[in-house]
Protein backbone atom coordinates (compact mmCIF):
# COMPACT_ATOMS: atom_id res chain seq x y z
CA UNK A 1 0.00 0.00 0.00
CA UNK A 2 1.30 3.26 -0.64
CA UNK A 3 1.80 5.98 2.31
CA UNK A 4 0.66 8.58 0.81
CA UNK A 5 -1.97 9.36 -2.04
CA UNK A 6 -2.86 12.02 -4.81
CA UNK A 7 -6.16 12.46 -5.13
CA UNK A 8 -8.39 15.66 -7.26
CA UNK A 9 -10.02 16.73 -3.77
CA UNK A 10 -5.76 17.63 -3.36
CA UNK A 11 -6.34 19.99 -7.03
CA UNK A 12 -5.63 23.65 -6.42
CA UNK A 13 -6.51 23.81 -10.32
CA UNK A 14 -3.17 25.36 -10.98
CA UNK A 15 -1.34 22.77 -12.95
CA UNK A 16 2.58 23.80 -11.90
CA UNK A 17 1.15 23.56 -8.60
CA UNK A 18 -0.47 20.11 -8.26
CA UNK A 19 2.61 18.69 -9.97
CA UNK A 20 4.77 19.98 -7.38
CA UNK A 21 2.31 18.82 -4.72
CA UNK A 22 2.68 15.14 -6.29
CA UNK A 23 6.42 15.38 -6.43
CA UNK A 24 6.58 15.91 -2.75
CA UNK A 25 4.00 13.47 -1.94
CA UNK A 26 6.44 11.03 -4.20
CA UNK A 27 9.25 12.46 -1.96
CA UNK A 28 7.52 11.16 1.16
CA UNK A 29 6.66 8.10 -0.26
CA UNK A 30 10.32 7.36 -0.91
CA UNK A 31 11.52 8.36 2.54
CA UNK A 32 8.68 5.47 3.84
CA UNK A 33 10.12 2.87 1.20
CA UNK A 34 13.52 2.98 2.82
CA UNK A 35 14.26 2.31 6.33
CA UNK A 36 15.91 5.60 7.26
CA UNK A 37 16.94 4.51 11.00
CA UNK A 38 19.03 2.05 9.42
CA UNK A 39 20.40 3.62 5.63
CA UNK A 40 21.64 6.54 6.74
CA UNK A 41 23.23 7.50 2.84
CA UNK A 42 19.86 7.13 1.62
CA UNK A 43 18.08 8.80 4.42
CA UNK A 44 20.73 12.11 3.99
CA UNK A 45 20.21 11.76 0.64
CA UNK A 46 16.27 11.61 0.66
CA UNK A 47 15.98 14.47 3.44
CA UNK A 48 18.42 17.06 1.25
CA UNK A 49 15.76 16.38 -1.81
CA UNK A 50 13.21 17.32 0.64
CA UNK A 51 14.25 19.79 1.87
CA UNK A 52 15.44 21.52 -1.45
CA UNK A 53 11.87 20.72 -3.16
CA UNK A 54 10.08 22.07 -0.35
CA UNK A 55 11.95 25.18 -0.44
CA UNK A 56 11.42 25.19 -4.72
CA UNK A 57 7.51 24.90 -3.93
CA UNK A 58 6.91 27.43 -1.20
CA UNK A 59 9.36 29.73 -3.33
CA UNK A 60 6.91 29.30 -6.23
CA UNK A 61 3.35 29.87 -4.02
CA UNK A 62 4.84 32.45 -2.69
CA UNK A 63 5.60 34.49 -5.97
CA UNK A 64 2.45 33.86 -6.83
CA UNK A 65 0.98 35.51 -3.47
CA UNK A 66 2.54 38.44 -4.62
CA UNK A 67 1.54 38.49 -8.55
CA UNK A 68 -1.74 38.06 -7.29
CA UNK A 69 -1.88 40.10 -4.25
CA UNK A 70 -3.35 37.13 -1.74
CA UNK A 71 -4.83 38.77 1.25
CA UNK A 72 -4.08 35.80 3.52
CA UNK A 73 -0.36 35.43 2.26
CA UNK A 74 0.78 36.08 5.87
CA UNK A 75 -0.62 33.62 7.86
CA UNK A 76 0.67 31.05 4.85
CA UNK A 77 3.57 31.69 4.88
CA UNK A 78 4.23 31.21 8.61
CA UNK A 79 3.13 27.61 8.22
CA UNK A 80 5.79 27.38 5.45
CA UNK A 81 8.42 28.83 7.86
CA UNK A 82 7.28 26.58 10.54
CA UNK A 83 7.66 23.39 8.36
CA UNK A 84 11.40 24.25 6.99
CA UNK A 85 12.39 25.02 10.91
CA UNK A 86 10.80 21.75 11.87
CA UNK A 87 12.40 19.55 9.04
CA UNK A 88 16.25 21.06 9.94
CA UNK A 89 15.76 20.40 12.88
CA UNK A 90 14.95 17.07 11.94
CA UNK A 91 17.84 16.73 10.07
CA UNK A 92 19.81 18.05 13.02
CA UNK A 93 18.73 15.14 14.87
CA UNK A 94 19.40 12.66 12.08
CA UNK A 95 22.77 13.42 11.69
CA UNK A 96 23.50 13.15 15.60
CA UNK A 97 21.79 9.55 15.37
CA UNK A 98 18.54 10.82 16.74
CA UNK A 99 15.97 9.51 14.41
CA UNK A 100 12.44 9.39 15.53
CA UNK A 101 12.05 8.46 11.83
CA UNK A 102 8.15 6.91 11.80
CA UNK A 103 6.78 9.87 14.17
CA UNK A 104 8.71 12.29 11.65
CA UNK A 105 6.96 10.58 8.58
CA UNK A 106 3.72 9.98 10.04
CA UNK A 107 4.27 14.01 11.00
CA UNK A 108 5.21 14.76 7.35
CA UNK A 109 2.49 13.80 5.84
CA UNK A 110 -0.61 15.11 7.92
CA UNK A 111 1.05 17.86 7.71
CA UNK A 112 0.97 18.17 3.93
CA UNK A 113 -2.57 16.62 3.60
CA UNK A 114 -3.89 19.11 6.62
CA UNK A 115 -1.72 22.36 4.53
CA UNK A 116 -3.19 20.91 1.36
CA UNK A 117 -6.69 20.81 2.51
CA UNK A 118 -6.60 23.54 4.96
CA UNK A 119 -4.27 26.59 3.76
CA UNK A 120 -3.64 25.86 0.01
CA UNK A 121 -7.46 24.94 -0.41
CA UNK A 122 -7.92 28.94 0.59
CA UNK A 123 -6.02 30.45 -2.43
CA UNK A 124 -7.65 28.78 -5.30
CA UNK A 125 -10.20 31.61 -6.06
CA UNK A 126 -7.52 34.34 -5.35
CA UNK A 127 -5.54 32.39 -7.90
CA UNK A 128 -8.18 31.85 -10.69
CA UNK A 129 -9.30 34.96 -10.39
CA UNK A 130 -5.47 36.24 -10.79
CA UNK A 131 -5.64 34.12 -14.12
CA UNK A 132 -3.74 31.08 -13.45
CA UNK A 133 -3.93 27.78 -14.63
FE1 LIG B 1 1.52 23.88 -1.32
FE1 LIG C 1 1.37 26.31 0.99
Amino acid sequence: MVFMEWSDELSVKVKEIDEQHKELIEIINQAHKINMGEDKKKGNEILNKLIEFTRVHFTTEEKYFKKCKYPKSEEHIVEHVELIEKVLKFKRDYEIGKCNCEEFLGFLKDWLENHLKVMDMKYVDNFQKCGLK
